[in-house]
């Protein structure tokens, strides 16, 4: 483990025993971590130098969330395998999958690798229309579109009891003024006004709306966190 978004600490905790590099492209339980510009072009030219794997782990930034198919596309970077879950299930059904070229993946023979779950043909059904979704850019670009908006209007409040806000398409970190208490408090308090999020922990929301979500229920919801902040 070192530091996120720290890509000279990453080069310099490989050794000859290092089989991969396992990054969130921006981290999600950590409260949407953006790293700085070019540190995924960065991992990838250190992976390829040290001859080790990038192994993106995308989640919960991966299909559509951030804008983007993937978070890497943002910088323009291909990882050797990414994790995919969550989205990929659209929402009903617990699909998870580990993606790759056959270079990588094709190490492991059909047969060779057993799961009581793996295959499912309802869940792979569902994972294969997902997949169908995504080719058209449509989800991409609504979330792109929607997450300005949400950007928008959760900028207005900061310094209303929102210290920083952290957004990628239509996924944002919100840290709550701890003078108006924690984010697990404030979570529950949008609860009983029927918006869910998620706290960290800590001091932050996670928002991370349904893609199919309009314009003006991210209007709504974002009035909800006023009113909750007294403001
Ligand atoms: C970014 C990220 N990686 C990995 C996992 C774990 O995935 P799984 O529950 O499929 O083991 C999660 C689960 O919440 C996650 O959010």
């Amino acid at each position: 483990m070192v530091a996120y978004g720290d890509a000279d600490a990453v080069a310099a905790a490989i050794t000859d025993d290092t089989a991969a590099v396992l990054i969130e492209p921006i981290q999600g339980e950590g409260g949407v971590i953006i790293p700085p510009d070019g540190y995924l072009r960065r991992i990838r030219e250190i992976c390829d130098e040290k001859n080790a794997l990038f192994i993106a782990d995308e989640i919960q930034s991966g299909l559509g969330r951030v804008g983007e198919t993937f978070a890497c596309d943002r910088e323009g970077v291909v990882p050797d395998l990414y994790l995919l879950g969550k989205a990929l299930g659209g929402g009903i059904l617990p699909v998870s999958a580990v993606v790759g070229n056959s270079d990588v993946l094709g190490v492991i023979q059909p047969g060779e690798h057993g799961s009581t779950f793996g295959g499912n043909p309802l869940a792979a059904a569902v994972g294969l229309r997902v997949v169908e979704m995504l080719e058209t850019g449509e989800v991409q670009e609504r979330a792109r579109a929607l997450g300005e908006h949400l950007a928008a209007s959760l900028d207005a409040l900061i310094g209303h009891g929102v210290t920083a806000v952290r957004i990628a398409g239509l996924w944002a970190g919100v840290d709550i003024d701890p003078a108006l208490g924690t984010g697990r408090e404030i979570a529950e308090k949008l609860l009983e006004r029927g918006v869910l999020v998620k706290d960290t922990h800590g001091q932050t929301i996670r928002i991370a709306p349904p893609i199919v979500v309009r314009a003006t229920e991210l209007d709504w919801a974002v009035e909800q966190l006023r009113l909750v902040l007294g403001r």
